[in-house]
């Protein structure tokens, strides 16, 4: 007998255990199916909470991926539930159109809170490239300009906007041609940004304090001078803390661990969700504000179907006060501290570990060629000949497998692994981590081993497939 659908959800759902790879592979991204299976990373969790995953057979993980940093306050949050679910319960007035919500509102006033005083407005968006994409226009249109400036090794987000500012050929490749007017500089070189600007034709230069990618934070002074140079020839300087907002660095905001600092257009999401809601947030100053939205005919000239809706705006307005409540923030600075100083000793440790960088609870390790032992540069230059940037797959797969530890390598075609803990992780955690990962780049110094037969493996059946 099935479960009825409506009355017994959970146990019809139940019903459905273990078809979720054949389903995915049948009706949305076979390729990724595939790359899960053979990496073995086909878990079939069962559970989140807190920091922690647990599968089937009742094996605890620890979740240091934060599914792309929406979880920074934890999984399922007792809190946030409890509010989403009064939500829910109240049969509440959603998204009428024609109507101002008092919770959006809210939202608005408590996350202005947090930035500065220059930045009063907000525009809600449902995720981070859409929050993107609305900087984007709020400074074309605020400028009159097209032009957008963007750094070497960024990520905006891939819809065709955010994409255009990506600073990987990589994600942009197989899409075809990329709105036009975009230049990229190098990461933290100001006489780059300054002779991209000079033309007085740029509307806005984007950058994130602390690039997703490769963990790399501008060096101290840069966005200063980067505001100075950007005032100086009419660009908005455009902040996107989408993913190290919010906390993460230890700052309710990463570019507020820099004097003097206070972009003009600011891009938050992914932790505002509480994991729960997909929401995110365009804040700016009145006059840009204005700018998008100068007369009652255009009040809705940039608008979305879903943004402002309950769900979402509760959500936020829960995580807000959660991260103020349960002194996140702080806890993200001490325990970003406390991971740092383990890590960095790895540096000279392991021939293969070149650098360990990041700022609170969002840190990478670089892997480079060793410069000592000629067997390793073997091991080394024998897998980069097959595959550059499988290297990760020699540390993420252990971490898993042994160590019941998920992370995930930080893009492709780098060797790099970010880790995104979240923002309620303990030294207890932190130790589980380190103690694991100690143990796993030991393993990579045996040239022979088992951890090299496994890579190698992998790598020739990347380039097989
Ligand atoms: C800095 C930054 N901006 C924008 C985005 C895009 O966010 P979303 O995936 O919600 O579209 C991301 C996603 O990782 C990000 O890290």
């Amino acid at each position: 007998m099935s479960a009825d659908f409506y009355g017994e959800f959970q146990g019809w759902l139940k019903e459905h255990d273990g078809e979720q790879y054949d389903l995915h592979d049948q009706h949305i991204n076979a390729s990724f199916v595939k790359m899960l299976r053979t990496i073995g990373f086909n878990k079939g969790y069962v559970r989140g909470q807190g920091s922690y995953l647990w599968d089937a057979q009742g094996n605890k993980y620890l979740d240091l991926l934060t599914g792309w940093g929406v979880f920074a306050l934890g999984r399922n949050h007792p809190k946030i539930k409890a509010v989403l679910q009064q939500v829910l319960a109240q049969d509440m007035p959603n998204l009428v159109r024609m109507e101002c919500s008092i919770l959006s509102g809210l939202v608005a006033k408590k996350l202005t809170d947090h930035t500065s005083e220059g930045l009063s407005r907000v525009f809600f968006t449902n995720s981070g490239t859409e929050t993107v994409e609305g900087a984007l226009k709020f400074a074309r249109a605020h400028t009159k300009r097209q032009k957008i400036v963007y750094c070497d090794h960024a990520f905006h987000g891939l819809t065709l906007g955010s994409l255009a500012v990506n600073g990987a050929d990589f994600f942009r490749e197989p899409f075809g041609e990329m709105m036009t007017g975009t230049v990229k500089v190098p990461f933290n070189d100001l006489a780059a940004l300054e002779q991209a600007l000079a033309g007085k034709d740029v509307a806005g230069f984007i950058v994130e304090p602390l690039q997703g990618k490769s963990c790399e934070l501008v060096a101290d002074g840069y966005l200063a001078e980067a505001q100075r140079l950007c005032r100086k020839y009419g660009t908005l300087l455009i902040l996107d803390e989408v993913q190290c907002g919010l906390g993460r660095t230890g700052k309710w905001f990463c570019f507020q661990h820099f004097a003097d600092v206070e972009p003009d257009i600011l891009c938050v999401a992914k932790a505002l969700s509480g994991g729960y809601v997909p929401v995110g947030a365009v804040v700016t100053r009145p006059a840009i504000m204005q700018s998008v939205f100068s007369s009652m005919e255009k009040c809705v000239v940039h608008s979305n179907t879903y943004g402002q809706n309950d769900m979402a705006m509760a959500a936020a307005l829960a995580s807000l006060h959660v991260i103020e409540d349960e002194k996140l923030v702080e806890n993200a600075a001490a325990m970003g501290e406390y991971v740092m100083g383990r890590l960095k000793p790895l540096v000279g440790k392991n021939p293969f570990v070149s650098a360990v960088r990041g700022k609170g609870l969002m840190f990478a390790i670089d892997f480079a060629r060793p410069e000592s032992s000629f067997k390793l540069k073997m091991a080394w230059d024998m897998l980069h000949k097959i595959n550059f940037g499988v290297f990760g797959q020699m540390i993420i797969i252990p971490l898993l497998q042994k160590h019941k530890i998920l992370t995930q390598v930080a893009g492709y075609h780098t060797e790099v692994i970010k880790f995104l803990p979240p923002m309620v992780v303990t030294k207890e955690d932190l130790d589980w981590f380190v103690d694991a990962l100690d143990s796993v780049l030991e393993e990579t110094t045996h040239f022979p081993g088992t951890a090299w037969t496994t890579v190698l493996g992998l790598a020739k059946g990347a380039m097989r497939a």
